[in-house]
């Protein structure tokens, strides 16, 4: 089989590493190319000693668009927000396949994304990306050539709740509770990320609509969604819980054959008789969803839980590229889960 080129600019970080684990068990991905910032120059395995064997003698690139274009036929960026809005257009040009796992190219209206992102250097490319929500996106997918990869909170969220919505029983607004391991903050240190901050704790943050995900929430599901993130001690893992009051409850039977049917065709989406935890899908590319009627309360609530780093950035990232370029869609991705 032939094997395409990949590049993953911010493989020093936690998602971009997920993407080389991911590249490498891929029949049709053969690693290319690694770049980085403050690494740059360096061996990879000095960043991730555990990769020694596997990358002995990688060194990390700059970022610099001619080599891309000189060394790969796709390109994951696994970048902090606004560096990709300057070089992904540049790399489609120039022949490229781009799977952008950053904000940059994820929401529609520039206004909205420069009220939570600041002024976008090429807003006329928030309409030529694909939003690879996968399940909810392939034909759109098929022969993309920048795919603008969900945002972790948006993914759990959307998975929880697109069915109960597009049946019509979201009611007038969503509420949407979610939980992050540490590791949704990305390598970078920061005060907040410390172990002794984190430890023993648990931290609402990005508070009545504050947060930049919510836009994002708001633009898939097509309704107002108060939605609030807490930081939880773990290093990886997120819980999206959302409760909808709709003018009709529907039936238990209806509710299940909604969830059911949704999803019938999602290798990567699970929908279970009982409430999932984060151990269910740690290391995993898969989402599970439960969903339960509130009859005494009029309401339903909606659960979902992704590993962040996978289903919310890099396996879905790689299954956004599997389904553009008609791969079986879970290629490469890690199906089992890291139980203990
Ligand atoms: N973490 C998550 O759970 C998660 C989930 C979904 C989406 N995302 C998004 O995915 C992106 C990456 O997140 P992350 O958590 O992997 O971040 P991270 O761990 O902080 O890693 C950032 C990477 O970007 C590199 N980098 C920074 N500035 C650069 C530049 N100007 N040129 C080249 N490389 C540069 C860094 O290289 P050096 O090490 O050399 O500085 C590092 O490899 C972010 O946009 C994030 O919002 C993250």
């Amino acid at each position: 089989m032939k094997k395409f080129r990949t590049g993953v600019v911010g493989a020093t970080g936690y998602t971009g590493v997920e993407l080389l684990r991911i590249i490498d068990q891929h029949p049709a991905l053969s690693l290319s190319l690694v770049a980085g910032s403050k690494t740059a120059g360096s061996p990879l395995a000095a960043s991730w000693p555990g990769l020694l064997d596997m990358y002995p003698d990688l060194m990390v690139d700059a970022l610099d668009v001619g080599l891309l274009a000189e060394r790969c036929d796709i390109v994951f960026l696994a970048l902090p927000h606004g560096v990709s809005a300057n070089v992904a257009p540049d790399l489609v040009e120039a022949g490229l396949i781009v799977v952008d796992l950053g904000a940059d190219f994820r929401l529609r209206d520039h206004q909205v994304y420069e009220r939570f992102y600041g002024a976008h250097p090429k807003p006329e490319w928030l309409s030529r990306s694909v939003y690879g929500l996968t399940e909810w996106s392939r034909d759109a997918l098929i022969e993309a050539r920048l795919i603008a990869n969900p945002g972790c909170y948006p993914t759990a969220t959307a998975l929880a709740a697109k069915p109960l919505v597009d049946a019509g029983w979201g009611g007038h607004a969503l509420v949407a509770n979610c939980l992050s391991g540490v590791s949704g903050a990305g390598r970078k240190p920061s005060l907040r990320s410390l172990f002794s901050e984190v430890g023993e704790s648990a931290q609402p943050y990005g508070i009545a609509g504050s947060h930049r995900h919510g836009p994002e929430i708001e633009q898939t599901l097509k309704m107002t969604v108060s939605f609030t993130p807490h930081l939880v001690p773990m290093s990886r893992g997120m819980v999206a819980t959302v409760i909808a009051s709709p003018a009709r409850l529907p039936t238990p039977a209806e509710l299940n054959e909604c969830y059911e049917s949704a999803y019938a065709t999602s290798p990567c989406v699970s929908v279970r008789a009982d409430a999932p935890s984060t151990r269910d899908v740690r290391g995993c590319a898969r989402a599970h969803v439960h969903v339960a009627l509130d009859p005494d309360r009029g309401l339903i609530t909606s659960v979902c839980v992704i590993d962040n780093l996978l289903k919310g950035a890099a396996s879905q990232a790689v299954q956004n590229l599997n389904v553009s370029l008609g791969f079986d869609e879970v290629a490469g991705l890690p199906m089992w889960p890291q139980i203990v």
